[in-house]
């Protein structure tokens, strides 16, 4: 047998170096700076600045920032990482994260999961450690309210101390009222006091302003870092911020002064308050979308959701509903959802009908047509990325090609994953050059898997198929679509003769050169005997798990460039089911692309467990 004649079907590149021409707006995963400067989005409010102008880490463009539990968020919204925390260094710009470390950490307890109701009366009870100390008692033992707890509490210099070291409102001081637990607030009050005057000399003797209190609100004194807390109070003349305790977010004045006993929010009717809010990832999955609404008005998704907000959840593009679904969740006072939606399903292998006209070798064609259809590019060693094969989308995360294409021939093994990424919604091969029309989606792979016995060194290439697993869920659009797939592995495997199948590709067309636009063709599946009978040199490639499509018109065929795309069938439910994998070319591999010729695909049906495997390890919700 001449193994020579087995016409591999790689890939020559055309090294077109085109500049990359970005006008005015970034790209897909970057962050535009207020002057203009494209960063990464990751570098958007992470602590340091990244942008010259700085703009990325302002509060402007932070405070809407969610930070997940793990992490640290700073003053001003960024997220930081949690072990950054007064660490001694400085990690959010404006140092936030060593500001609040003398505060006595609270001992491990079981109420240490619980970030709001984090402190653990001695009866068990968890309850905000906001509420530890503050004249009143929370714990029905009022553990929370002892000498023993209480006794190391340092007060705000304008709070009264109570005897056994809670810190109360200097207001309620001889109002005639218990402030105290211990009633030492109302101790040696024979005679009313004259009004409280603040006892710092240096500060002009203004009237203070109590804090308002609402779910651990405090207050940071802006120019001395001094917190107040609940019960404290405002000095008159000094400007403080508000902050919240984790998991709420500050409504209101985010600043304020205390003017002569008002405070500028209050005069303004702007009171910080301090809500829960819930989580709106739940909102911002792949399969579903949701409106939401809050007092009868559409707002943003992706703002902080505050309780009473509702959500309407409807199916992504290119997905349906599943028997079951929620239709409506509701944000609830806790900051939980009511409910949880299912993800949608994903409607595979359908195509919108508009058909551009032949023009040569095989219909150009929109990305419409062959919505599946995947495009692989490899780095060279100057980090260009080159074209090199076809793939199907079959799901969100997962796109089939060719294992040949990730193979090293020379060593002998899988290259590095790291020198793959995928584009889907292309119309145009080069990676750089974008169809106006349609917005292309990149992604690179977390992991590809090819089956163990694949056989690139024999050339019979058995189980000539890869499965890439990509890190970011591709986002159906019409002109993104999965593939359909046999999932019942009891199917005949076998595919019959005379099948016509749609055939995708930025191969070489008849001018000899790869084409720069998507092409596809209708190829007919023939009998394995038949092909054996006609191709006699190449019968040992043509293994159990492939089969052959034969060629005779001179100006369409399948060519180098081509592998890895898929061999579409449509069914009897008008929607497009991925058959085959274009593997290799049964020729010489002088003779150029076009008249009789035959290609082998392999047999997607005898590879669905890998995929099916595949699917259940990488499902989107
Ligand atoms: C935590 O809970 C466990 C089981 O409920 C209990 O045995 C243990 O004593 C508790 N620890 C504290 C510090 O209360
Ligand atoms: C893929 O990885 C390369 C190298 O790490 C990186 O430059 C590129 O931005 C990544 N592409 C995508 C779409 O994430
Ligand atoms: C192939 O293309 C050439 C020119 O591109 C054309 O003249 C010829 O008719 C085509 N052949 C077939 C079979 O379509």
């Amino acid at each position: 047998m001449a193994t020579t004649g087995i016409l591999f079907l790689k890939f020559i590149f055309l090294l077109t170096l085109y500049a990359f021409v970005v006008d005015g707006a970034c790209n897909a995963g970057e962050w535009r700076c207020a002057n203009g400067d494209c960063i990464e989005q990751e570098a958007l409010c992470d602590g340091t600045y990244h942008c010259n102008d700085q703009s990325d880490e302002s509060k402007e463009n932070c405070l809407r920032t969610y930070c997940p539990r793990y992490a640290f968020r700073c003053s001003y919204g960024a997220c930081i990482r949690k072990s950054a925390e007064c660490d001694g260094n400085k990690d959010c710009v404006d140092n936030s994260d060593e500001l609040q470390c003398t505060k006595e950490e609270l001992p491990q307890t079981n109420c240490s999961g619980d970030e709001d109701n984090n402190f653990q009366c001695d009866s068990g009870h968890c309850i905000s450690e906001y509420n530890v100390c503050d004249g009143e008692a929370h714990c029905s033992d009022k553990s929370d309210e002892t000498l023993k707890r209480c006794l190391k509490t340092t007060c705000p210099s304008y709070s009264y101390r109570c005897a056994y070291g809670a810190c109360i409102s200097k207001r309620a001081v001889c109002n005639g009222i218990h402030d105290c637990i211990d009633g030492s607030d109302e101790v040696g009050c024979d005679t009313p006091r004259p009004p409280i005057q603040p006892t710092s000399g240096s500060v002009s003797p203004g009237k203070n302003c109590a804090l308002p209190s609402s779910n651990g609100l405090f207050a940071k004194d802006t120019e001395t870092n001094e917190i107040i807390r609940f019960g404290g109070f405002l000095k008159s003349g000094s400007s403080y911020d508000y902050q919240c305790p984790k998991n709420h977010i500050l409504l209101g004045a985010l600043k304020d002064i205390c003017n002569g006993g008002e405070l500028l929010s209050a005069s303004n009717r702007i009171t910080p308050t301090c809500s829960r809010y819930c989580n709106h990832q739940i909102l911002r999955k792949v399969t579903t979308q949701a409106v939401c609404k809050y007092k009868k008005n559409t707002i943003n998704c992706n703002d902080y959701i505050l309780p009473g907000t509702t959500a309407d959840i409807r199916c992504q593009y290119g997905y349906e509903e599943p028997v079951t679904q929620v239709h409506s969740i509701t944000c609830l006072e806790s900051g939980d959802w009511d409910n949880q939606p299912y993800p949608c399903i994903p409607t595979c292998g359908s195509t919108p009908l508009a058909q551009k006209p032949f023009i040569y070798g095989g219909y150009t064609t929109t990305i419409t047509n062959i919505p599946w259809q995947a495009a692989i590019y490899k780095r060279n060693a100057v980090g260009r990325y080159t074209h090199i094969c076809g793939g199907s989308i079959v799901t969100a995360k997962l796109v089939v090609t060719a294992a040949h294409c990730l193979w090293d021939r020379q060593r002998h093994e899988a290259m590095h994953k790291s020198l793959f990424t995928v584009g889907v919604g292309k119309t145009r091969r080069d990676y750089y050059i974008e169809d106006a029309d349609y917005t292309p989606q990149f992604s690179n792979i977390s992991e590809f898997h090819i089956p163990l016995y694949f056989a690139a060194d024999d050339l019979s290439y058995v189980a000539d198929i890869a499965v890439l697993v990509l890190n970011n869920a591709i986002i159906f659009k019409n002109f993104i679509v999965p593939i359909c797939w046999e999932r019942q592995s009891t199917v005949n495997k076998e595919i019959e003769s005379n099948v016509i199948g749609k055939i995708a590709g930025w191969g070489k067309d008849e001018t000899g050169e790869a084409s720069e636009f998507l092409k596809f063709i209708d190829l007919e599946s023939i009998s394995k005997k038949d092909c054996k009978t006609r191709v006699p040199n190449y019968e040992t490639s043509i293994t159990a798990d492939k089969f052959c499509v034969k060629s005779d018109d001179l100006n369409n065929s399948i060519c180098d460039g081509d592998s890895g795309g898929g061999f579409a069938v449509k069914k009897m439910n008008n929607k497009y089911y991925l058959e085959g994998v274009v593997s290799t070319g049964l020729k010489p591999p002088e003779q150029a692309c076009g008249g009789d010729s035959y290609t082998t695909f392999t047999n997607v049906r005898h590879h669905i467990e890998l995929i099916g495997d595949l699917e259940k390890a990488n499902r989107v919700y």
